[in-house]
């Protein structure tokens, strides 16, 4: 059987975690027990658990009003993304209770008792909440993520489509790119670093779905590959997770069919 050493520094030291408490009097309290990893105490400790406990009644109702709350009344080191607040921009996504999801969109009631909240799985960790989502990013424009056209566009004539066309583009252009597909699939956590990984599939299927776009032969010669394409096993946690309601294994599963067809 394989055996893999962790890096250093890389495992939670269950004791070095701090609590802080709720105010005194406080009658609806819940508690967040938060991934925390300061890269500039790397050398001295390894990542910790700190625990929270918020008064409900002076908190708004998502995991993303307690992470704020926690910030801006007990520690303001805690460090996570976020910008819309609205499940648009993608950028809270993290582990919470278990499951990658949008702290924006997470409400506190659904959680289980004690709040868990990490970031997301197998990548790389800048601060606390925060992953590095370079390599993400770069496998993204890998897929070149925008329409291929031998004419250039003409500034006062649209690029028209049917409606039937447009709707194909329906379940691939809301990815708003949040990685909680990607962190969650297995394949990817083994072979990430070559597998395209669910996102960056949808997102690549989105565009030869496209009846505008005129670079499909080349872009499936791109993905024509054992390890960018077909490290998908259909094990589906991309589509339990997807906050936006997306089926990425169904976008894989229709690139693959369209390498298919072309070769029949
Ligand atoms: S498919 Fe869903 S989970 Fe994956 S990046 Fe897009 S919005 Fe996020
Ligand atoms: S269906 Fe494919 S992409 Fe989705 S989680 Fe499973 S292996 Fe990953
Ligand atoms: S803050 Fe934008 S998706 Fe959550």
């Amino acid at each position: 059987m394989a055996e893999f050493t962790l890096p250093k520094n890389s495992k939670i030291d269950k004791k070095a975690g701090k609590t802080y408490k709720a105010k005194v009097g406080a009658k609806n309290v819940r508690a967040f027990e938060i991934y925390r990893y300061d890269p500039e105490d790397a050398q001295k400790t390894n990542p910790h658990l700190d625990r929270f406990e918020i008064d409900l009644d002076e908190c708004g109702p998502m995991v993303l009003d307690a992470l704020i709350k926690i910030k801006s009344d007990y520690d303001s080191s805690l460090t996570f993304r976020r910008s819309c607040r609205e499940g648009i921009c993608g950028s809270c996504s993290m582990n919470i209770d278990g499951s990658n999801t949008l702290a924006c969109t997470k409400s506190i009631a659904d959680c289980k008792s004690e709040v868990k909240i990490y970031p997301l799985p197998h990548m790389p960790v800048v601060k606390d909440l925060v992953p590095d989502l370079t390599h993400f990013y770069d496998q993204y424009k890998s897929v070149k993520p925008w329409l291929q056209t031998s004419e250039p566009a003409n500034q006062n004539k649209e690029r028209l489509q049917t409606p039937e066309e447009r709707e194909k583009l329906d379940g691939l252009y809301e990815c708003i790119l949040c990685a909680c597909c990607s962190t969650s699939c297995p394949s990817y956590w083994w072979n990430g670093d070559q597998y395209l990984g669910p996102a960056t599939l949808l997102q690549a299927y989105r565009f030869l779905a496209d009846s505008r776009d005129e670079a499909t032969a080349e872009r499936l010669d791109a993905l024509e590959d054992p390890f960018k394409l077909y490290r998908c096993h259909t094990i589906m946690n991309c589509a339990t997770v997807c906050p936006k309601g997306l089926n990425p294994a169904k976008a894989i599963g229709k690139i693959k069919q369209m390498i298919a067809d072309r070769k029949a």
